[in-house]
């Protein structure tokens, strides 16, 4: 199969760095990036923008009824983020709220249907998440999955968390225990739970740049491309 036609799912918990790396990743193999993640954020904005956190019939309902493509659900979101007032408090409100969310069988085949509608409308597509390669892409020509130690993830988040707002007063404790939190919830539930698809290529992201990441993964694909 030609390089272009790839489809490539890169899974892993909070901050393995697997939105980083997979937009270079996609760049170098000039296939489209695609953050399942932040679909699952912006279903958990607009719970928290019109209170529907304990109503999440209603909210997928009302999503739905915004017929809304992953392309601009990306747009709307970034939009909306940035031009809140106190960005780094909202992320940090989305952060402890969207593992329930996205606990919700309900929410997840809505999210997965606009998933599954640009994949039908693109090839070639770098997708990073938490079941990439064992629900949403389980045919993908290549997986991966990153790992890294709570701590390392929790320096990194709070890194960019300080890039956004110097003066935030989000700790590197709050961060490190949503880390967690968000991982044994996200790994513990009952559907499609975040795990490795058994023929992932298991990758380490401690102590390593980011350029070394994508260079492995690159090679990988390069190396098994039949
Ligand atoms: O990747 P990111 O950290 O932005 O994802 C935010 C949350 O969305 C995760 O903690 C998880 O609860 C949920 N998620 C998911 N399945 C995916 C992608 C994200 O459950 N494929």
């Amino acid at each position: 199969m030609h390089i272009d036609h790839l489809n490539i799912a890169v899974d892993g918990g909070a901050a393995t760095g697997k939105s980083t790396v997979s937009k270079i990743f996609a760049e170098r193999l000039e296939l489209t990036y695609v953050n399942s993640g932040l679909v699952y954020r912006f279903y958990t904005y607009y719970a928290i923008k019109h209170s529907l956190l304990n109503n999440l019939e209603k909210l997928v309902s009302e999503v739905e009824h915004l017929s809304i493509s992953y392309e601009n659900i990306v747009k709307t979101f970034e939009h909306e983020i940035n031009h809140s007032s106190e960005k780094d408090k909202l992320i940090m409100e989305i952060n402890n709220n969207v593992s329930p969310v996205a606990s919700s069988a309900k929410v997840r085949t809505s999210v997965n249907k606009t998933l599954r509608h640009f994949m039908s409308t693109h090839k070639g597509i770098v997708m990073e998440g938490r079941d990439i390669g064992t629900v949403v892409m389980p045919d993908a020509d290549f997986k991966f999955f990153l790992i890294v130690s709570d701590e390392e993830a929790a320096r990194r988040r709070h890194k960019e968390l300080i890039k956004i707002n110097p003066h935030t007063k989000v700790t590197y404790e709050e961060i490190l225990h949503n880390v967690k939190e968000r991982n044994k919830m996200d790994s513990t539930r009952q559907v499609d739970p975040l795990k490795a698809a058994e023929n992932a290529n298991i990758i380490s992201t401690d102590n390593k740049t980011v350029e070394q990441i994508v260079n492995e993964m690159i090679h990988i694909v390069r190396v098994n491309e039949i």
